[in-house]
């Protein structure tokens, strides 16, 4: 038989309806709802990875993120991926085989970083409170005393217990140390108060469909000078070649561009839209409604009963874990508003595993009307 003759095997073919996704409200801990604006965006026509109209979307999404991230740096980019894309690009680039690497890990997404930092050859150290805390200041100069780490990672805005991590006084202490500083702000970009150079933060990396209202797929990184001078003197080949930095800079900035893969322009249409709302809104308008629309959510808590799980001084407005009471269901309570409510909220993650709920209030969902909508559903289900 030859290859034009073999029969088409029609039971394969399906046949299905369009596609019917309900319209939840995501309360969880992300994705969170795009605004609308940002799928406007989306449907703009597909042009080549290459085409000058294109570069300038990529040049335009730098420079909105300098301004989201109150930074300088040259070095800023949006990686194809979703948020664990840039964190893999943050430690591919910057660890080398043998480098000590210290990571406070108070939640899930600090025990990824140990995870990804030792795929690298790190020799991780880890600095541990209990979930739901935050490190001192004097608890990471004492970690950074016995350890002398090459690089201090941290999380800014932990998703799994909603803890803000104060920054200040680490860059002194990095700088002290010879140390880099690698902080995750995928909780906090667009919605918490953050600023990337005068904190000294050497690498930020984030994700698209949090505070910046975008959908995933996309993640901001910026490595800061002293960052690129360690990538750009690495004893050792970065051993990631899609993130690997170098590549990326020629795409993102050679004279002329050169490919590196071929962009998913849709999802940087997004992110440019996403980011211009944050330009447009101002940050310290949008950080100042994040936090509004947090304590009215809170104050809304404490008339049902609930209680946050995380002392106020160190509470993300982008993400409140709140506790679940004595002989409450907590997974059972959830299900209840996604299937009723069309409302998704999320549930603890490791050692907060059916201990606490997880609600994020972020970007375009930063709204009163969520809070009223949501604390209406909590009401009638509990
Ligand atoms: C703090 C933090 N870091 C990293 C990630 C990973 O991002 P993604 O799930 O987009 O890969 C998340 C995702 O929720 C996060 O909350």
């Amino acid at each position: 038989m030859s290859i034009n003759t073999i029969p088409i095997a029609d039971n394969h073919r399906l046949s299905l309806p369009t596609i019917d996704m309900p319209p939840r409200i995501l309360l969880g801990a992300g994705p969170s709802n795009s605004h609308p604006r940002v799928f406007a965006a989306m449907i703009a026509p597909t042009v080549g990875h290459l085409d000058p109209t294109f570069i300038r979307v990529m040049d335009e999404v730098s420079e909105l993120l300098r301004y989201a991230w109150q930074t300088d740096n040259e070095f800023t980019i949006a990686t194809s991926g979703t948020g664990s894309s840039a964190m893999e690009a943050a430690f591919a680039n910057v660890v080398e085989p043998g480098d000590r690497v210290l990571v406070g890990v108070n939640g899930y997404f600090g025990r990824r970083m140990v995870d990804m930092a030792g795929r690298y050859g790190a020799d991780v150290r880890c600095l541990e409170v209990t979930w739901g805390e935050a490190f001192t200041l004097e608890a990471i100069r004492q970690g950074m005393e016995t350890h002398r780490p090459q690089v201090l990672a941290l999380v800014h805005a932990e998703t799994s217990t909603g803890v803000r991590q104060p920054l200040d006084g680490l860059s002194e202490l990095c700088r002290e140390h010879d140390c880099l500083l690698l902080v995750d702000t995928v909780t906090s970009l667009g919605g918490v108060p953050l600023h990337v150079d005068a904190w000294g933060l050497d690498i930020a990396y984030s994700g698209s469909q949090k505070c910046l209202s975008a959908p995933s797929g996309v993640a901001p990184i910026t490595f800061g000078p002293r960052a690129l001078t360690k990538i750009h003197n690495r004893r050792t080949p970065i051993a990631n070649w899609y993130m690997n930095a170098e590549l990326l800079g020629k795409y993102w900035a050679g004279s002329p561009r050169a490919y590196h893969h071929t962009a998913p322009m849709h999802l940087f249409y997004a992110l440019r839209e996403g980011l211009r709302l944050v330009a447009e809104e101002g940050l310290a308008e949008r950080w100042a409604r994040h936090q509004a629309t947090a304590e009215a959510f809170w104050a809304g808590l404490e008339e049902l009963g609930l209680t946050p799980h995380v002392p106020r001084e160190i509470r993300l407005p982008s993400l409140t874990t709140v506790r679940v009471p004595e002989g409450v269901d907590a997974a059972a309570v959830s299900r209840r508003l996604l299937t009723e409510y069309n409302i998704e909220i999320a549930g603890g993650l490791g050692d907060l595993a059916g201990k606490v709920w997880r609600v994020g209030l972020m970007g375009y969902n930063a709204r009163r009307e969520t809070v009223a909508v949501l604390l209406r559903a909590l009401a009638e289900v509990l």
